[in-house]
């Protein structure tokens, strides 16, 4: 039986990496050798017990790796192709794949809340030597040579996740934009609402470093929600409040905050993982006449989505490198979620290397 590492949930609090059985590729299926992958805010979830998987799974859920074994059913990919694979991976045949809602895939049947993210949730993940990627031919995309692993890793999640934010704010050019936490993903929706043509883009956040790190993704100007009252600022800098707020931390306090910040009109874009109940005070949003749009975003995958952030980051049009700030070999995940876990020494993503 041949076996490979993996970094293995057993269970809250307890994760480490185990030799296990090497996958089988079967029909549609497609083997990867992993040669990047990263740990993302949602596994520290996982770990932590908030977010329940079953114990035993290989977690992790953001690969970059070279095709080592293909099942049958699969064209216009060879042995030894570099891919990358977004953290959601549709099926591409269901009613919602099909109605391009890719990331609720109901896997060759109709609708499922969250049915597309798959690694290191429901089936196993990238933390691992290997992965098994189902639904290959709607997955695996295609590296262009020029692009190294370090360039395209976080567009697995982070950077789809964070881009689809301000996407789905529908931000118009010089829009004003308010990002509520600076995280990773965060940063990925302040480049993103740079992406979009936004005018003034305002980043909030409690951490110097990360304010820091905002400019450089495309802050125009960042408030330390510590300092300053951050409804007041925006207003002010806005001119009565901003057209489109992003959310990106998942609590009470920034999903209101981005809900206050908002003109009438304007659109507050979803991306935090709640828990619990959110409430609306009804004066936040002119007691429901307030022509507001909520809308949330699950990280948007499937090989096209690879493809077309690709592009972003070819043209030079994004550079994300600068967020990967440690570098941990696979034997030593443990300590590398010690540190991403404990937002230790400016840690913003650290890159696994296998
Ligand atoms: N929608 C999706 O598809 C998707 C994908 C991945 C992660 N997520 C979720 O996105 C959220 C953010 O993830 P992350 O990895 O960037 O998180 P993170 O914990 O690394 O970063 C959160 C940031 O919020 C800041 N913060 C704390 N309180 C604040 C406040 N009151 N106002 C402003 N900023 C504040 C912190 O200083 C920190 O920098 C999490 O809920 C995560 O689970 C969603
Ligand atoms: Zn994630
Ligand atoms: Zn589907």
């Amino acid at each position: 039986m041949e076996m490979m590492k993996a970094t293995v949930f057993l269970g809250t609090n307890e994760i480490r990496v185990k030799e296990v059985e090497l996958p089988r590729v079967g029909v549609g299926e497609a083997l990867i050798r992993i040669t990047l992958t990263t740990i993302c805010g949602t596994d520290l979830h996982i770990l932590r017990g908030e977010y329940p998987v079953r114990p035993g799974l290989i977690i992790g859920h953001e690969p970059v790796g070279v095709i080592e074994e293909l099942g049958d059913g699969l064209t216009g990919y060879a042995i030894g192709d570099r891919v990358l694979v977004g953290a959601i991976t549709p099926c591409g045949q269901c009613h919602a794949c099909l109605s391009g809602n890719h990331s609720q895939c109901g896997h060759g049947a109709g609708y499922e809340a969250l049915g597309g993210w798959r690694f290191g949730n429901t089936i196993n993940g990238a933390q691992a030597e290997y992965l098994l990627v189902p639904n290959a031919q709607a997955n695996l995309a295609k590296i262009p040579d020029e692009l190294s692993d370090q360039q395209v890793v976080l567009l697995a999640d982070i950077a789809s996740t964070g881009f689809g934010g301000a996407e789905s704010g529908k931000i118009k050019i010089g829009d004003s934009v308010a990002v509520f936490a600076q995280g990773p993903i965060g940063l990925c929706a302040t480049a993103g609402a740079k992406l979009m043509g936004a005018g003034l883009i305002i980043g909030i956040d409690g951490d110097a470093s990360r304010l820091e790190m905002a400019k450089r993704m495309g802050a125009d100007i960042v408030l330390d929600y510590r300092e300053v009252d951050v409804l007041a600022e925006v207003r002010k800098l806005t001119g009565g409040g901003a057209d489109v707020s992003i959310e990106a931390l998942g609590t009470q306090q920034t999903f209101e905050n981005a809900l206050r910040s908002l003109r009438p009109g304007g659109t507050l874009s979803s991306l935090g993982v709640y828990s619990g109940k959110i409430q609306m005070p009804y004066d936040a949003f002119a007691a429901g006449l307030g022509d507001h749009r909520i809308v949330t975003t699950l990280c948007p995958g499937g090989k096209e989505r690879m493809r077309r952030l690709m592009e972003v980051v070819r043209h030079r049009r994004v550079d994300l490198t600068p967020l990967l700030t440690h570098t941990f070999s696979l034997d030593l995940i443990t300590d590398a979620y010690k540190l991403f876990g404990e937002r230790a020494d400016g840690v913003i993503k650290v890159a696994i290397k296998p």
